[in-house]
């Protein structure tokens, strides 16, 4: 490949409250610099990509329960990728535990290239472009019994229990649509006749988006209800950065 060629380059997402959006548009932007051009996708139910035109693929997630969702897991682990080179990336509060190791499963059979294993990033706020070369990279390791744990609790409807039953205050909610146009990733939300949120619990992966991203404030759980919300990566998802 001479030294002016352009890579076609895709960064596929998933991200609740904004934060895995946040970095994955920042390693967008750090492909752009180096000479690829970027698609950013963010994984939402039913989402369609054709891979095979890519030379290079990222796929990103959070973690959650140590591992990445059950919704990044089984998109990844249907995707055919002949030999094609991909990297993988993951956010989290403090422990990533299985995290790169489900990430390294869902994608063995791929066919694709691994190039660099999971990248972890952890410091959420304080990420600059200049620091994407000093991530901290960690190998598949499989830590058992977090595996165990992170196995037999993170089923849809776990999820949707941890997170609890939505309501909206019909006082706060300005109908601006953005809950079930933006915000949710799993088409659990739909709007009513008159653009107030329904939810499809049934439909909820727990990813918290709605509850800490409603620029109102107009959705609360039980649990939810003393909580502050996380807002620092919102445009991420809200404006699609
Ligand atoms: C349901 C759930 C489970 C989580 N489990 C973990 C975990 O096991 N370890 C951890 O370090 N962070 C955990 N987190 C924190 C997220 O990984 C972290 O906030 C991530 O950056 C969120 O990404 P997002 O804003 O793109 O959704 C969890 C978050 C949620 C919502
Ligand atoms: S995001 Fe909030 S304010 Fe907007 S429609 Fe949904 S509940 Fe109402
Ligand atoms: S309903 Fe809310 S918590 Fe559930 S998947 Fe949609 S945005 Fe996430």
């Amino acid at each position: 490949m001479s030294k002016n060629e352009i890579f076609q380059s895709c960064i596929i997402y998933f991200s609740g409250t904004g934060s895995t959006a946040y970095f994955a548009s920042k390693l967008g932007e750090y492909l752009r610099n180096h000479n690829c051009t970027v698609e950013l996708k963010r994984l939402v139910k039913d989402l369609k990509v054709d891979l095979l035109k890519y030379d290079l693929i990222g796929f990103s997630s959070p973690v959650w329960v140590w591992r990445a969702p059950r919704v990044v897991t089984s998109f990844l682990s249907k995707l055919r990728l002949p030999n094609i080179p991909y990297f993988t990336f993951l956010t989290s509060g403090r422990n990533f535990g299985n995290g790169p190791y489900s990430m390294f499963k869902s994608l063995k059979n791929s066919g694709g290239i691994d190039l660099i294993y999971s990248t972890l990033i952890q410091d959420q706020g304080n990420l600059s472009i200049e620091k994407l070369e000093s991530l901290r990279k960690q190998a598949p390791k499989k830590y058992f019994l977090l595996s165990i744990v992170g196995t037999i609790s993170t089923y849809r409807w776990q999820m949707q229990a941890f997170v609890g039953k939505k309501k909206v205050d019909l006082n706060k909610c300005s109908k601006c649509k953005l809950c079930f146009t933006k915000i949710c990733p799993s088409k659990a939300i739909s709007p009513s006749t008159n653009n107030t949120p329904i939810f499809h619990e049934n439909l909820c992966v727990g990813c918290m988006g709605c509850i800490n991203l409603c620029p109102q404030l107009a959705i609360k759980t039980r649990s939810s209800k003393n909580r502050q919300p996380f807002v620092q990566y919102a445009p991420y998802i809200l404006q699609n950065v």
